[in-house]
């Protein structure tokens, strides 16, 4: 099994270019078989989770090659309309955005068959939006042998209120009511930076959607869409994590390839600690050189701060002055990081949807398990941060959306290296000294 071994105390100084949205990207290669025309998209995150859903589209009779690492050409007119094109649960197992295809196939064949998508490590993840969309267009839903199946003699237009603010909910809607007729809105929409980026390659296409990013998202219906080339924008989450990561082991790193405003909730957090975040046209520039301050967070949906930086910004707050209070407000289990920081000296108590943290002076290095996509980055900075050595592992939750990030790290100055044995552990030990 892979781990992390990290030796902290180095800051990390230097630049760091930010890959492509993971979290775009996996509502654009969905929508990418839209047409029966070729697709062309470019700044790809060579993620494993966008490799697992580039082979579900492949299972499903898609053509799909990489141009290189990070471009990919799709083309799914070699989808066999006709086929039971069942995106099966090896897929859905791996990564839930295989459930992306449910609205590309039901919008472009009118039907389509999806294992249902489990749980995962930071709640239940419900799709009952999803469903309540696809009925309001006209589509059948029957879920049965844990399979959900979509199907409609005709898409037409509705207006759809979601009762929560739903990244895949309104992405899922927004592709299947793109080849609707006529006229669909969708209320209390999310309005995430990778929602607009959805609705800018779908309109690349020629669909016909206005709104995106505001709460209030208004389609209408096209007979089909055509093949485009598109460059999906960068990754606001993983620009956050080396922020972060900048200002909690009292380095100096600018962060290139990143849209500035996407980034606020965090750059306003970070400097409300005490870090210094200097904004450029496609950059940010991190610099801390002493103890950061506590503060409160409370996850919102865009543009307030960040579910997936909550983990991250946890650690920096376990090593503040003072005590700080961050409330998770989307996901009902997002704090199963808190006991591995335990273990490395964190101070941290969870009350429900509430942590209450104490900032301490350090952390030593441990052993801890990754539970979760995030909280694995977030371990991985505690490890940066904490003295001596720390082994993390189940390190393939953060393969999953992090591309090339042990040599982001060491190309900072981070001590990192990737095992699988002890003997590579001691190696490593006996490298870095
Ligand atoms: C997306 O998940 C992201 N994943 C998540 O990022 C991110 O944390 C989340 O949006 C919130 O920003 C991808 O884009 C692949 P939601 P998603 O539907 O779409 C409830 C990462 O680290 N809900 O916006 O599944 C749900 O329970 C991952 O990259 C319903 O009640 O999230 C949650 O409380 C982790 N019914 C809230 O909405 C539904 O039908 C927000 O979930 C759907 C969701």
């Amino acid at each position: 099994m892979e781990q992390y071994v990290l030796k902290g105390g180095n800051p990390l100084v230097g630049e760091v270019t930010i890959a492509g949205a993971k979290n775009a990207a996996l509502g654009i290669l969905a929508a990418a078989i839209m047409t029966d025309d070729e697709v062309v998209i470019e700044n790809v995150p060579n993620v494993r989770d966008t490799r697992v859903l580039l082979q579900a589209i492949q299972g499903i009779g898609a053509r799909v090659n990489y141009i290189d690492e990070h471009t990919v050409r799709i083309c799914g007119g070699t989808i066999n309309p006709h086929a039971d094109n069942c995106v099966d649960d090896e897929f859905i197992r791996k990564i839930r955005a295989s459930y992306y295809l449910l609205g590309a196939m039901l919008g472009k064949y009118k039907k389509s068959s999806v294992a249902l998508p489990g749980g995962c490590n930071i709640g239940s993840r419900p799709i009952d939006l999803h469903i309540k969309g696809f009925r309001a267009l006209g589509a059948e839903v029957d879920i049965h042998s844990s399979m959900i199946h979509v199907e409609a003699e005709r898409l037409e237009g509705n207006h759809i209120y979601m009762d929560v603010v739903s990244v895949g909910a309104t992405i899922n809607v927004m592709m299947a009511a793109a080849l609707a007729e006529g006229k669909t809105t969708i209320e209390n929409a999310a309005k995430e930076p990778h929602i607009v980026d959805v609705a800018n390659f779908l309109n690349s296409m020629g669909a016909n959607i206005k709104g995106a990013g505001t709460d209030v998202i208004r389609i209408r219906g096209v007979e089909k869409l055509h093949g485009t080339e598109y460059s999906i924008i960068p990754d606001q989450i993983e620009a956050g994590t080396f922020m972060v990561a900048a200002a909690a082991t009292k380095g100096d790193i600018t962060i290139k390839n990143v849209i500035p405003k996407h980034l606020e909730a965090i750059t306003s957090k970070l400097k409300e600690i005490g870090a210094v975040v200097m904004e450029y046209d496609d950059s940010v520039r991190v610099v801390s050189n002493h103890r950061l301050k506590s503060t409160n967070i409370k996850t919102l949906p865009y543009p307030g701060f960040p579910t997936d930086m909550q983990p991250q910004m946890a650690v920096i707050l376990a090593l503040s002055e003072g005590t700080s209070i961050i409330t998770e407000s989307i996901f009902e289990n997002r704090f199963k990081y808190v006991d591995e920081l335990f273990r490395m000296g964190g101070q941290i108590k969870v009350e429900g949807n509430t942590a209450i943290i104490d900032g301490v002076e350090g952390f030593v290095g441990a052993n801890v398990v990754a539970p979760d996509l995030r909280a694995g980055a977030a371990l991985v900075i505690a490890g940066l941060v904490a003295e001596g050595f720390t082994i993390v592992d189940d390190i393939k939750y953060i393969l999953r959306g992090y591309e090339k990030f042990d040599e982001k790290i060491r190309a900072l100055g981070g001590q990192i290296a990737v095992v699988e044995t002890e003997k590579e552990i001691q190696k490593f030990k006996l490298k870095v000294g």
